[in-house]
């Protein structure tokens, strides 16, 4: 069956074959949808009939959002965290402990219940793509449980037992990252894509260049591709880690030397910001522009978790993205879909380009400029289509 959306004031496709700009824009245009996948894209003037029509009524369409970096499977609440970090305390990666803690004794009905109300959240705010990682077990069956679930929601998940050293190994950091290279890889790698490791030297709790080298090279070798939490709290040596190893991404970026700019302009790696994080711990945003300047390809995600960041909300991240790191509507809008998606190698999403996923999101308004000129204004919703 073939629907042909019309009715669309503008048209973001991320395709500059298709429109203006690095955008694609399509003033008054329509798609026509086949199978799931967008099958024509172009002026309403010239569209082809379609066995169904739907009418947005002079609505902006976006790509959906491809949020490439989130923590969705855990329990319990670090509201009172939150509330001390208002008040001054520093965020320094320690309260994972108490997520863990709650992680391990909730039943897979809590978790699953849970993470699909969030999935839930996110779609209803216009993101059709989401990477969802563990990190918040950290036992062999704790972390295979939480990729798992997390598997029933996404083919995007991402094994994190590297997140930090649990409570119960803690001064043998070493002995850990034998657990998590040895037993718990082999028990996660089936349910996994990806391999995250939080690397932050300077950290009590998170791992060095020297543990996170070990992670992502056994990961490696059992079949999944990297991304690397890197340069978080301080300029540590994760950026350079990810761009050698051929990561995909390396999230956060927020403390970056000259030399780690350089490289990610130059490698493969996507340069994935998380202004969401800066804004909960009151910390200084990363410097979207420089990487920009330099070249580097830059993708916007939530890193929705219960600590650091609890939004679900990829327009409030474009919001902070445009007020906070001073990129422009359309680099923010363009980070949140393309980017993402470059960021987890995924060709189908993040534009709306002939052959892509018929992920379509629509905003109450004219033009995709009012995500950032409105804030916190829910205005985004996925578009469900009839037949997908
Ligand atoms: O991406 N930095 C490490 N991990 C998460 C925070 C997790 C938490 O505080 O629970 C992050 O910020
Ligand atoms: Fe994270």
């Amino acid at each position: 069956m073939s629907t042909l959306v019309t009715g669309i004031a503008e048209l973001v496709t991320n395709d500059p074959s298709a429109g203006a700009g690095a955008l694609g824009i399509v003033a008054d245009a329509a798609v026509v949808v086949a199978d799931g996948a967008v099958a024509w894209v172009g002026p309403a003037t010239r569209a082809p009939a379609a066995d169904v029509r739907v009418d947005v009524g002079g609505r902006a369409v976006v790509p959906g959002f491809v949020d490439s970096h989130t923590h969705l499977v855990f329990a319990g609440d670090r509201a009172a965290e939150f509330e001390a970090r208002m008040s001054g305390t520093r965020y320094d990666g320690g309260g994972i402990a108490s997520t863990v803690a709650a992680t391990r004794e909730a039943s897979d009905d809590a978790l699953r219940a849970r993470l699909r109300a969030l999935v839930a959240e996110t779609r209803a705010q216009g993101t059709t793509t989401v990477e969802i990682k563990s990190g918040y077990g950290l036992t062999v069956d704790d972390e295979a449980r939480c990729l798992r679930l997390a598997a029933e929601v996404t083919p995007e998940t991402t094994f994190l037992g590297a997140h930090v050293v649990p409570p119960e190994y803690a001064g043998r950091a070493g002995e850990y990252v034998g657990l998590v290279t040895g037993p718990m890889l082999e028990a996660c790698a089936p349910w996994a894509r990806w391999i995250d490791v939080f690397c932050e030297p300077g950290s009590a709790h998170a791992f060095d260049g020297d543990e996170t080298r070990a992670v992502l090279t056994a990961g490696r070798a059992a079949g999944l591709e990297l991304r690397v939490h890197a340069n978080q709290l301080t300029a540590g040596p994760g950026v350079r880690l990810a761009v050698e190893l051929g990561a995909a991404s390396a999230d956060h970026c927020t403390h970056l030397t000259d030399a780690d700019v350089d490289a990610l302009a130059g490698g493969g790696t996507v340069a994935t910001l998380l202004p969401g994080v800066e804004f909960a711990t009151r910390s200084p945003y990363p410097d979207a522009r420089r990487l920009l300047a330099a070249g580097a390809t830059v993708a916007l995600a939530t890193d929705c978790n219960p600590g650091s960041c609890f939004t679900s909300s990829m327009a409030f991240c474009i919001a902070l993205a445009v007020r906070e790191m001073r990129m422009t509507p359309a680099e923010a809008l363009w980070a949140a879909t393309a980017g993402g998606a470059a960021a987890l190698r995924r060709p189908d999403v993040g534009h709306l380009g002939v052959g892509a996923r018929a992920d379509l999101a629509v905003l109450a308004a004219p033009s995709h400029v009012h995500l950032a000129y409105r804030p916190g204004v829910p205005l985004v919703k996925a578009l469900a289509l009839p037949g997908i």
